[in-house]
Formats: C-alpha cells, structure tokens, sequence
C-alpha cells in the first residue's frame, strides 16, 4: 500500500518535472527535434485512436481506458521513442457533445507527458462533425506541453492539420545556424472528411460533408515549402510524410493483390476506403460518384519529391501493409517512383473492427538515410512484433514472415 503510494507520488512529480523541462505554455516553446547521439530517431504513429464513443454507456468510456492502455503497454515495450504521431481519428466526433467534445485530448497526452514525450498529430474525417472541431481540437492539445501539433495554412477550406517538423543531427546547437540544416522532414497533411462543425444538422441526414482528400492548395505549399527548405539547405532532404487518408494508389494495389509475405500484415478492409471517394469531380457529394480523383495532384506530390521514402496512414482499421510504389498501376496515370505507402495500426478500442491493437513503430538511423531507407515494424499491445520490414530498394520482392490475423480476445472490448 505504502509502497504504491510513493510510487504514485514519484510519478506524479516525474510529470511535474517533465512538464516543467517541456515548458509551460504548450509546443510553440519546445526545442527542435533531434536526433540521438548514436544516430537513431524513432516515431511511434497511433492512429484511429476513436475517443469519445457512446459517453453515455458504461461501454464507451471503458474503451478509451482500454485505449489509454494500448497506449502505455506500446511505450513501455518501445524505449527509444523520440516523437509520437496521431495519425487521424483521435475522437469519434459523431458521438460527442459540444461543450466537452476535446477534452478526450487530455486522456490521449497523458502518456505521453508522463513519458516526457511529445507528440504530432494529423487529424482523420472523424475529428469533424457537428458537435467537434479540428481547430478547437488543435487549441486542446496545444494547451498541453508536448504538443508539436500546429497549422501552417490558414483557410476554411484546407483542413487543420497542414505542417512539417524539422529533425537535426545532434550536434545541432542552434538550428538557426548555417550549419545546421535538417536531416530529416517530417510532413503533415490533412485529408480532412466527416462533417461540417455545427453546419446543417441536427439530424444526421442534414449535416454537410467535408471533402475528404488533402486540398490542392496544400498541395501547391508542401512543393514550395520543400523547395524552399531544400534550396537554403543545398542538399535534397530525406522525408517521411504522415496523412490519415491513403490516396487511391493504395486501393489500385489492393486490386492487384497484396502478398502476404512481400507485404506482411492484414488486409482486411478490402476494397479499402481512400481519398476522394464518395465525390464527385465537380466537387459535389450526393450524387452516387463513386470517386472524384482529387487526389491526383497530392499523389503526384508525392511521387515526385526526391527524399520523400514513405507516407504513412490510418483510417483502414483492416490494413497494415506498406507498399513499395514503384511502377505505373493497372487503371492510374501516375507512376509511382519507389515512395512507400505504409498503413499502420488500429490502435484505438473504439471505431470499428477487433483486430488485435497496436502501433507502426518507425526507426530511422542516419546511416541507412543515406540510402534513403527505413526499418519500421507494428508493436502489439501484448508486447509482441510483427510485420517488421526494412523500406528499401528491394522490398516487395524480399519475403518476410506473414502477419497472424489477430483478433482481441476481450468479450467486453469488441465493437
Ligand atoms: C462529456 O459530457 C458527457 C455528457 O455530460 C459525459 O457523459 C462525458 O463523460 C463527458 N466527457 C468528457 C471527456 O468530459
Ligand atoms: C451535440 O451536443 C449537444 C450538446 O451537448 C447535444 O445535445 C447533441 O445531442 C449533440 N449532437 C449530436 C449530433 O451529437
Ligand atoms: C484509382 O484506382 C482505381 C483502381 O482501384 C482505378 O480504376 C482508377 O482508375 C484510379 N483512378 C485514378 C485517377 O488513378
Ligand atoms: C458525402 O460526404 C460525406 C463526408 O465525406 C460522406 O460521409 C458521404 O458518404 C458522402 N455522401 C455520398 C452520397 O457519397
Ligand atoms: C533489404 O532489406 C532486406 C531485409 O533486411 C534484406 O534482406 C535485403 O538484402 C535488403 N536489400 C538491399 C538491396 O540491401
């Protein structure tokens, strides 16, 4: 008893501590991101978090303890983390009141901060509807210390979510130094969806839909950005990018098959569900388009940015390949240039399906970014890995251990 009590004392002040070194008045004041000194820098991506479910059943809110749990078992079995990505779908807004719906924020950082960790999020189609905001959702985790979460466009119609991180070497002092240029970018985009806050409504037929792709003016300022970056650095700069939705690249793989052993991991939601579908190309919805191919011009961003190795999603609870995208695919336009399109973990007790929880685990080293290749790998909830791959030249032709197809045994827990 007494023993539990100091502990929880320890743990207490370890928080109050870490808070104090993260700085009081949320991410504007944290230092860059670097790399350690042997070279490392991992990022441990939850996504489809889905907090916030049925609030009024004993159900709902035992899932997001469920969830803080998954959370606290993948950092305790992954040391070296260096930043934590929320890679869409933190809250399931369809289910959440307005005058509380952020404040699942709070139960999603704590963690985090108690680990000293901060976080980037992107924001997925459930983190818009009537009653919750991407914007209020964003004020929230940046009340929080850890939070690196910011907007880099303004706009009503680009989604939050828009922004890129910098990561230095770790030698770096000043990284406003010439001679400190980043090693590596990490990119965030917002494929928006859902529905509009407190637009049409109350009823569930009368809310209006958000377009679900990331938006071509976003587009347009992650090329010039990176050509910016790019040009005052004098080198192309390897890159990873984040986004909850997958482009239709990924649905026009699918249709070719994905292999168990070349893309270890589930492939359940199939035909999966990706950008711009449900749309229309004149940028209506309602009409019975199947799809509005509006993610064309990310698609081509992202296969025509040297350095860019893989872009990591959600959003599919089923899906947990990467894909090398390294040829012209049956039906598509676009040839893809070798840029990895990886899915990652359900991670979140709410949402549907019951496929065993966990998160996408990316190691970087400097050493293999010189050869512009990532180890990543999905941490379970029980401690265990699976489909741990290297993203290089030759994977998708290299053969790895198939992904076992787990579902949750925990009769309270299923959707
Ligand atoms: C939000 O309010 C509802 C209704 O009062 C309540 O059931 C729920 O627990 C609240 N959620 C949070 C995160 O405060
Ligand atoms: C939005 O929140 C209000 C206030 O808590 C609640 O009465 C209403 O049912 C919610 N609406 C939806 C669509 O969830
Ligand atoms: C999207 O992918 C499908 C295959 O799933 C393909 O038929 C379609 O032509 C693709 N559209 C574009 C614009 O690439
Ligand atoms: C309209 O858009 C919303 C939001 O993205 C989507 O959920 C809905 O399915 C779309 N409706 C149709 C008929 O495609
Ligand atoms: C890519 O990584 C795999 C797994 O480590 C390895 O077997 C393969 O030889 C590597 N390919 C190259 C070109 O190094």
């Amino acid at each position: 008893m007494l023993a539990a009590a100091v502990l929880r004392l320890l743990d207490f002040l370890g928080v109050v501590r870490k808070q104090a070194i993260l700085s009081s008045i949320g991410g504007a004041a944290l230092p860059p991101l670097k790399f350690q000194a042997d070279g490392s820098f991992q990022i441990s991506v939850f996504e489809d978090l889905h907090f916030g479910e049925n609030a009024w059943t004993t159900w709902g809110p035992q899932q997001d303890i469920n969830t803080v749990k998954v959370i606290n078992s993948v950092l305790d079995a992954e040391p070296s983390v260096d930043l934590v990505v929320l890679n869409g779908d933190l809250i399931t807004g369809e289910n959440t009141f307005l005058e509380n719906s952020t404040f699942y924020v709070d139960q999603i950082v704590q963690p985090l901060m108690k680990r000293g960790l901060t976080w980037a999020s992107t924001y997925g189609n459930h983190d818009s509807d009537f009653n919750l905001s991407r914007s209020d959702i964003l004020a929230r985790e940046q009340s929080w210390a850890g939070a690196r979460t910011t907007s880099m466009i303004s706009g009503d119609t680009v989604g939050v979510s828009n922004y890129y991180l910098p990561v230095y070497a770790a030698d770096c002092t000043s990284p406003t130094a010439s001679d400190c240029t980043p090693e590596l970018l990490l990119w965030f985009f917002d494929s928006r969806g859902g529905f509009k806050f407190q637009q049409g409504g109350p009823s569930k037929h009368q809310l209006v839909g958000q377009p679900c792709w990331v938006d071509h003016a976003v587009v347009e300022w992650f090329q010039q950005t990176n050509a910016d970056l790019v040009n005052s650095a004098g080198k192309t700069i390897p890159s990873l990018a984040f986004v909850h939705i997958p482009t239709n690249a990924s649905s026009a793989f699918q249709n070719v098959g994905v292999n168990a052993h070349r893309q270890p991991g589930l492939n359940k939601d199939k035909p999966l569900s990706s950008q711009a579908q449900g749309w229309c190309a004149d940028g209506t919805n309602g009409s019975g388009c199947k799809y509005g191919e509006q993610d064309v011009p990310f698609m081509a961003a992202i296969t025509s940015t040297p350095g860019l190795m893989a872009v990591f999603s959600g959003h599919d609870h089923g899906d947990t390949w990467c894909y090398r995208w390294d040829r012209r695919l049956p039906g598509m336009d676009i040839k893809g240039n070798g840029v990895n399109l990886c899915f990652g973990q359900h991670s979140g007790y709410g949402g549907y399906s019951n496929w065993v929880r966990g998160a996408r685990q990316v190691v970087v080293s400097k050493e293999k970014l010189a050869d512009s290749v990532v180890d990543t790998h999905i941490r379970l909830e029980a401690g265990n890995v699976v489909g741990s791959v290297t993203l290089n030249s030759t994977y998708g032709e290299d053969s790895y251990a198939a992904t076992p197809n787990g579902e949750t045994q925990c009769p309270t827990c299923a959707y």
